[in-house]
Parts: structure tokens; C-alpha cells; sequence
């Protein structure tokens, strides 16, 4: 069963909980939310406060994307906040069996993401540090971009690096992902859609996410 993550990067910030609402009457399955710190990428959105603030109003799965340095310092203050579900940028952490331990005895669920250019054998000696891995589709800071099609032969290594190990780890992909680039992802072996423009750009979130799942399907 593909889940889809809509990405409140591209919702509309002056009526988030409106948006956010939206989603989860649509039935989406995680609320995907973009922290950006201005330094990991070249873009500043939200903190710890916004994920508190929304905490109490949804009962969505809380999927927190840190695009930032050093994410060791905030992780505590993001599970404290809500975060269900923290994932961290191999590349943003030198100790990063470290990192991923840190989240889990914390409470949450952890992810491992890759920017195109990273290659998979990061997560080599992680078997079992990790529940999900994000595979980047795009160079990460801004929504509307377009997809990058080598990553999927990215995801198809993962897939069977997961595959081969029995690990039960989710593979999400996030950037360009609409109804043409879903089959394609699911294809390679994605079982996790993040959506931006795709779902708060349409003129009904609730229609383009029956859409991108349905596309998924084929
Ligand atoms: C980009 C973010 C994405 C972004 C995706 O760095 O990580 O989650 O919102 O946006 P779309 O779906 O518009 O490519
Ligand atoms: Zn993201």
C-alpha cells in the first residue's frame, strides 16, 4: 500500500491549519514537513514552534525532513514538538549511526536522506539504525522542481538492498512527484510519495491526491 505525504512547503502559510486539515479529511497518510535552516540549503522555513502548533489539531503521522546542520541539536526539541518521524540528511551528519540512535531513544521513528548525488552505500552499515530512507528526487530547498530521473536506479539499488537484508524500511521519495513521475518511483520500488505542488498547487488538494495515488496503481 503506496502512502502518500503531502508537503506543506507549498501550502498556503497565512491558513496552515486550514490547508493541513485538508489533507487529512483527503486521506493522507503522513504530513511532511520541510526544515530548512538558510545553511544545509540555500532556504529558511520552519522550526519546532510551527510542529507544536499544529500538534494538537491532526492526528496525521508528523514525517519531519531536517534540512539543516548539526540536526543533533534540534532533535530533542522536534520530538518534544510532535515529530513522529525524524529524518535527517546523511550528508548533514558525520556520526551518523549517532544520529539515527539519538532519534529512536528519544521515541520517534527515523529516516535517512540522500541527495542525488549521494550514493546508496551510505546506508551499508546501518542495517536495522533506520525505518525509512529518503531517496531526494530533487536537489533539496524548493518546491516545484522538476524530477530527477537517475535517481531512479537509486531507488531500484535501495530496493534490493532492502529487499536482501528482510529489513521492514520504508523508501520515500520527495521532489517532483505528480501523477507522471508516481508510477515511475513505484516502479523503481517506493512505497512513500511526497507531494508539494503537486497537491497544495491543484485547485483540489483532495482530488490531486486520489490522483497521484490512483497513478501509483498503474
Ligand atoms: C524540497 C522539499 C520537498 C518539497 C517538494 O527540498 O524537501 O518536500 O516540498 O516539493 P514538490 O513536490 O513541489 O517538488
Ligand atoms: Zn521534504
Amino acid at each position: 500500500m503506496i502512502k502518500i505525504a503531502p508537503s506543506i512547503l507549498s501550502a498556503n502559510f497565512a491558513r496552515l491549519l486550514d490547508d493541513v486539515q485538508r489533507v487529512e479529511k483527503a486521506g493522507a497518510d503522513y504530513l511532511h514537513l520541510d526544515v530548512m535552516d538558510g545553511h544545509f540549503v540555500p532556504n529558511i522555513t520552519i522550526g519546532p514552534l510551527v510542529v507544536a502548533a499544529l500538534r494538537p489539531h491532526t492526528h496525521l503521522t508528523f514525517d519531519v525532513h531536517l534540512m539543516i546542520e548539526d540536526p543533533d541539536r534540534y532533535i530533542d526539541a522536534f520530538v518534544e514538538a510532535g515529530a513522529d518521524l525524524i529524518t535527517v540528511h546523511a550528508e548533514a551528519c558525520p556520526h551518523l549511526h549517532r544520529t539515527l540512535t539519538h532519534i529512536r531513544d528519544k521515541g520517534a521513528r527515523c529516516g535517512v536522506a540522500l541527495n542525488p548525488a549521494t550514493p546508496p552505500e551510505v546506508l551499508e552499515y546501518l542495517p536495522g539504525l533506520f525505518d525509512l530512507v529518503l531517496v531526494m528526487t530533487v536537489n533539496p530547498g524548493f518546491g516545484g522542481q522538476a524530477f530527477i530521473p537517475q535517481t531512479l536506479v537509486k531507488i531500484e539499488k535501495i530496493r534490493k538492498m532492502i529487499d536482501d537484508a528482510g529489513l521492514d524500511v520504508e523508501i520515500q521519495v520527495d521532489g517532483g512527484i505528480n501523477t507522471s513521475t508516481a508510477p515511475l518511483v513505484v516502479r523503481a520500488g517506493a512505497t512513500v510519495l511526497v507531494a508539494g505542488s503537486a497537491i497544495f498547487s491543484a485547485p483540489d488538494p483532495a482530488v490531486a491526491i486520489r490522483d497521484i495515488r490512483q497513478a501509483s496503481e498503474n
